[in-house]
This record gives structure tokens, C-alpha cells and sequence, in this order.
């Protein structure tokens, strides 16, 4: 049982998890989750949503690995083991897509492609024209390991970087700003506004009418973090009023996103099915593999989930 992994999330992509395990970290002995499956010695546990009753079965726990880069729902679950370090998903794939993600969006913003739709949707030769990228400011909410990849990437492509974290940064060519107090100053200037931040009490609802109100008027906001973070009534109505023109969500309180729900017919608004960017099974199973190594050898883990912080 030393090397032995539940993976207890994987759904219809079992087979490419048992497959990517098989390939890169053939050390390890996988099991997927399911009913009769005695989980009481196994010592390592990947993992999406927890099922109810997992927990207190899994006595011999030694790292709980999140599936994803963020834990808001396994540490909202109170039957997760408080002594067992829970680590989050830190990998390359998953910040590439990410990356690519905020990248495609903010140039989709940044370009307006709703006046080419509108023009082209009543056959009429438009060309609208729009600020090059140095003229134009994308302030980024969180700079973690997706929000730091994102600005740089970004500035790359030759835009106004800022970026708001609880710590202060010293990123190349990114104006940060830390904190409650600096909040209003980064947001004033970020016309195109992307939240990568973690879902923890201090952050839940943090896109709501009176951030909305500190932004340029006409901004655009993407949010690829958590539903959490949004206030949908708030959006709906700075979207009628005009101070927001545009957004993007790939993420939201309810997921699916139920079909009569508003976004789904409001204009200007985008609609991605959280999927932003996703776990790579290769690319996690040796990242796992790596941190069971380190546990063994008695060394420290990385990305440990710092639960007082939530993040
Ligand atoms: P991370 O490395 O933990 O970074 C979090 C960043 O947020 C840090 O810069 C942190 O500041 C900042 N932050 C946290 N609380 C704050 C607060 N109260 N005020 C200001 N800044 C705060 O996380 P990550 O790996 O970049 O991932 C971010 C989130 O993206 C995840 O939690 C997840 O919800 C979401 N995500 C979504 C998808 C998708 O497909 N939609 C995919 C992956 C991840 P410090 O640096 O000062 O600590
Ligand atoms: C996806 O939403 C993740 O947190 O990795």
C-alpha cells in the first residue's frame, strides 16, 4: 500500500488518468474510486470533489492531492481531514492553458469582435478601429502561479500590465498593487479586468456593483477563478447601465449553468463551460509522483494549501 493512489475524480476520463499513470509514474499503483474498494490503508488520494463518507474511510491518509489549482470546495467539505497536507495543482499544462485562455480573451475584448458580429450579422463592411496594445491597461486579480503567467504573456504582446495581490510583486513590466487600500487605485485604470484570484471568504463576492463602479466606464471583465467571486445581479446591471460593456465568464455559482439563466441571452456576454484551462493527466501524474517521492524521502511538499489562508 506505500505507493498506492485513490483517484477519486477522475469520471469519464478514468482511463486517460490510469493511462497517464501507467506511462509517466508506473511506480505508483493506481485505484479508482468505487463502491466495495477498501480505501482504509491506502495512503495518497487525488482528488476533484470528495464523495460523501470518503474522508472518514480513508484512515491512512498522507497527502490529499487537489485535482484542480483550486481547493474552495474541498476545504468547504468540514469532513477533510484537518492534520494531512492538502496540495494543490501546480502544472505546467494547466498554467499554458490558462495563459492561452487569458491571452484569447483579453485580445477578443481588447478588439471589440461584438461590433464585428453586429456588422456582420446585417452583411456590412464596418471596419471599427481600436488602441494598440500599449494603449491599452488589463489589470489582473491575482498574481499566483495562472495570474503571474497570464501578465507575462501579456506583456509579451506589448499591453499595460497591472496586477492586484495580497503581497506585493516585482514582476518585469507589471504595475502591482497589494491590498484592500491599493484596490480602487488598480482598478481605475484597468479597462479590460481579469480575475485569477482563489474563492476563500475574503474574496467570495468580490465582483460586485461597487468594484464595477471603480472601473474605466466600458470596461470589460473576465472571470476564469470562480463563480464565488461574481455577484451576477451586480453584473447584469452594470451591463444595462453601460459601465460594463462586455464579459466573459467560464465559471459560475451554479455549474452547469442552468438554461434559463439570463447570461445565456444577454448580449455582450461570453460564455465559456469551466474549462478555461484543465488538469493534463501526463503532466500531473509526474508532478504527483514527484511530491509521493518527497514524501517519502521525508521531504517538504510543495504547493501545500495553507488552510488558515484558503488558498
Ligand atoms: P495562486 O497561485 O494561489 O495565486 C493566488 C493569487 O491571488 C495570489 O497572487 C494571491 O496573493 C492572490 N490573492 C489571494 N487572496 C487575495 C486577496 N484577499 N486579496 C488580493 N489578492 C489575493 O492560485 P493560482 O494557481 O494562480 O489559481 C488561481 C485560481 O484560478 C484558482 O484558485 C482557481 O479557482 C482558478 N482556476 C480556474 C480554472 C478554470 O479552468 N476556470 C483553472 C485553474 C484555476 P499573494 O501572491 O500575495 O498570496
Ligand atoms: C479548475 O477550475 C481548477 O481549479 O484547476
Amino acid at each position: 500500500m506505500s505507493r498506492t493512489l485513490l483517484i477519486a475524480a477522475a469520471g469519464e476520463r478514468a482511463e486517460s488518468w490510469t493511462k497517464a499513470f501507467a506511462e509517466i509514474a508506473p511506480e505508483i499503483d493506481v485505484r479508482m474510486h468505487g463502491p466495495g474498494l477498501d480505501v482504509s490503508r491506502i495512503p495518497y488520494c487525488l482528488v476533484w470533489r470528495a464523495a460523501p463518507g470518503l474522508w472518514p474511510a480513508m484512515t491512512n491518509l498522507k497527502i490529499i492531492f487537489g485535482l484542480g489549482a483550486g481547493v474552495d470546495r474541498l476545504l468547504a467539505d468540514p469532513s477533510l481531514p484537518r492534520d494531512v497536507p492538502l496540495v494543490r495543482m501546480v502544472e505546467p499544462e494547466l498554467t499554458r492553458g490558462m495563459v492561452e485562455y487569458v491571452l484569447w480573451q483579453c485580445l477578443f475584448h481588447h478588439r471589440k469582435v461584438w461590433e464585428l458580429e453586429a456588422a456582420q450579422s446585417c452583411a456590412t463592411w464596418r471596419p471599427h478601429t481600436y488602441p494598440a496594445p500599449w494603449e491599452r491597461t488589463i489589470g489582473i486579480m491575482g498574481l499566483g502561479e495562472l495570474g503571474t503567467a497570464a501578465a507575462a504573456k501579456l506583456v509579451e504582446f506589448g499591453f499595460k500590465v497591472r496586477g492586484w495581490s495580497r503581497s506585493p510583486k516585482a514582476l518585469p513590466k507589471v504595475e502591482s498593487f497589494q491590498g484592500a487600500e491599493q484596490l480602487p487605485a488598480f482598478l481605475a485604470a484597468s479597462e479590460i479586468l481579469v480575475c485569477l484570484l482563489p474563492l476563500t471568504p475574503e474574496t467570495r463576492g468580490i465582483l460586485n456593483a461597487s468594484l464595477f463602479a471603480l472601473l474605466p466606464r466600458g470596461a470589460s471583465v473576465i472571470n476564469a477563478a470562480r463563480g464565488g467571486h461574481l455577484v451576477e445581479a451586480d453584473l447584469s446591471a452594470a451591463m444595462a447601465s453601460g459601465q460594463i460593456t462586455a464579459a466573459t465568464l467560464d465559471v459560475f455559482e451554479t455549474e452547469p449553468l442552468p438554461a434559463d439563466h439570463v447570461f445565456w441571452s444577454t448580449e455582450r456576454l461570453y460564455i465559456t463551460p469551466h474549462n478555461a484551462s484543465i488538469t493534463d493527466p501526463r503532466s500531473a501524474a509526474w508532478r504527483i509522483s514527484r511530491q509521493i517521492a518527497k514524501c517519502e524521502a521525508g521531504e517538504e511538499l510543495d504547493n501545500v494549501v495553507d488552510r488558515a489562508r484558503g488558498y
